[in-house]
């Protein structure tokens, strides 16, 4: 399933080129160069504070956009890293412009449906909620969701949560943003998804998860592992 990087070859983060600005606003929001390299930073300095990247580690990105973290990881010993979305132009570009530097990356591309098609129009034929992973189980180490569960309802947060308890090996890690009800203005279907912590307490409890909370920013974060 993953592809083993020859040890001589030692891409830099700095020959990794940057995505079309349209992808760029498509992950975050805005269309500046600047925010678009400083949040995949910060979400890469999170992940490795909460030990998800450690050596030979099996790193899946889930929702992964155009790479805006892969592309942070690639001086990182993770093992391999597999990132998939929704958006078919985004993983093409990230097969070529970061796959195609490191042979421990791989993009795979569902085209499942989303809210997110208020936001770029792209609809999806495969129901979420009927979408099973193409991932064996207890095949990753850490998973990571940025920016994503924010942008998901409940009923299908709880359909990935299923899927993240299969392919998460014992004693693996899953970190994933939210956005907090009391912090954020306006809860808007198909854009954003506030929730509470004891909401995602509950349904991490019910999923079989334990769960610690990371920060209190607007974007707060959570980190749990499966109990198997
Ligand atoms: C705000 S962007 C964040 C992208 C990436 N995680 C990052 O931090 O750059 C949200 C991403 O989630 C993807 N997405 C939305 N719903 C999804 C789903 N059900 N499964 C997989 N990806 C999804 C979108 O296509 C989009 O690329």
């Amino acid at each position: 399933m993953y592809r083993v990087r020859p040890s001589h070859e030692e891409p830099k983060l700095s020959e990794i080129a940057l995505p079309p600005i349209a992808f760029m606003g498509l992950v975050s929001g805005t269309i500046s160069v600047d925010s678009f390299l400083s949040a995949g930073l910060g979400v890469r300095t999170a992940c490795a504070e909460n030990g998800l990247l450690g050596a030979g580690a099996r790193f899946l990105d889930v929702g992964c956009g155009c790479g805006r973290v892969a592309r942070t990881l690639i001086q990182d010993p993770i093992g391999a890293y597999v990132g998939f979305d929704r958006h078919w132009p985004m993983i093409s570009w990230a097969r070529r412009e970061i796959a195609s530097a490191d042979p421990r990356f791989q993009f795979d591309h569902f085209a499942v449906t989303s809210h997110y098609d208020h936001i770029d129009g792209v609809e999806g034929t495969v129901d979420v909620k009927e979408f099973r992973w193409p991932y064996e189980d207890n095949s990753f180490d850490s998973v990571l969701l940025a920016s994503v569960f924010s942008h998901m309802p409940m009923d299908e947060i709880r359909v990935y949560m299923r899927q993240i308890h299969r392919v998460l090996a014992p004693g693996g890690k899953v970190f994933a943003s939210y956005l907090l009800k009391h912090q954020v203005e306006a809860e808007m279907e198909g854009f954003n998804y506030l929730f509470d912590p004891e909401e995602i307490e509950t349904m991490l409890r019910e999923e079989l998860f334990e769960a610690r909370f990371v920060e209190e920013t607007s974007q707060a974060w959570w980190v749990a592992t499966p109990i198997k």
